[in-house]
């Protein structure tokens, strides 16, 4: 079972972000999937090496135009990305050294989720909002 359903995933004012968090959803269940059906370690380090990737160019995309706006919250909302991939790299780290699919899942479940729920309906909303009504005009 997926770890978010598209149904759970918050929309926010601005479509450009809301496809980003869609193509998102897709590659954390994948890796999810992976864990808890079982496959080899060497697939879910592809995967989540995926997943890691898709998280720079998504965090990435939201700062660019935070920066293009002058977003007025820019270091509260790039400062919880930085510290959220910082996080998520030292998981990738303990994974490839302990191999423990028990705190992956866990990780997933208790931690992640609950978090880019929130950060969607906090600082992506926000975000979104300021987008446009600054950027009435202008398109990206
Ligand atoms: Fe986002
Ligand atoms: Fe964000």
């Amino acid at each position: 079972m997926a770890l978010i359903e598209k149904r759970e995933l918050p929309l926010v004012g601005y479509q450009g972000m809301n496809l980003v968090h869609e193509r998102e959803l897709d590659y954390l269940n994948s890796l999810y999937d992976a864990v808890v059906e079982g496959r080899s370690d060497e697939e879910i380090d592809r995967l989540f090496e995926e997943f890691l990737r898709d998280v720079r160019e998504h965090f990435a995309y939201e700062e660019d135009l935070m920066r293009k706006s002058h977003f007025f919250a820019y270091e509260c909302h790039s400062g919880e990305h930085s510290r959220v991939l910082e996080e998520l790299e030292a998981v990738k780290k303990r994974w490839q050294n302990e191999r423990d699919r028990e705190f992956l899942k866990r990780y997933f479940k208790e931690t992640f989720k609950p978090w880019i729920t929130e950060h969607i309906l906090t600082m992506d909303t926000v975000t979104a909002q300021w987008l446009n009504r600054v950027m009435a005009g202008f398109t990206y």
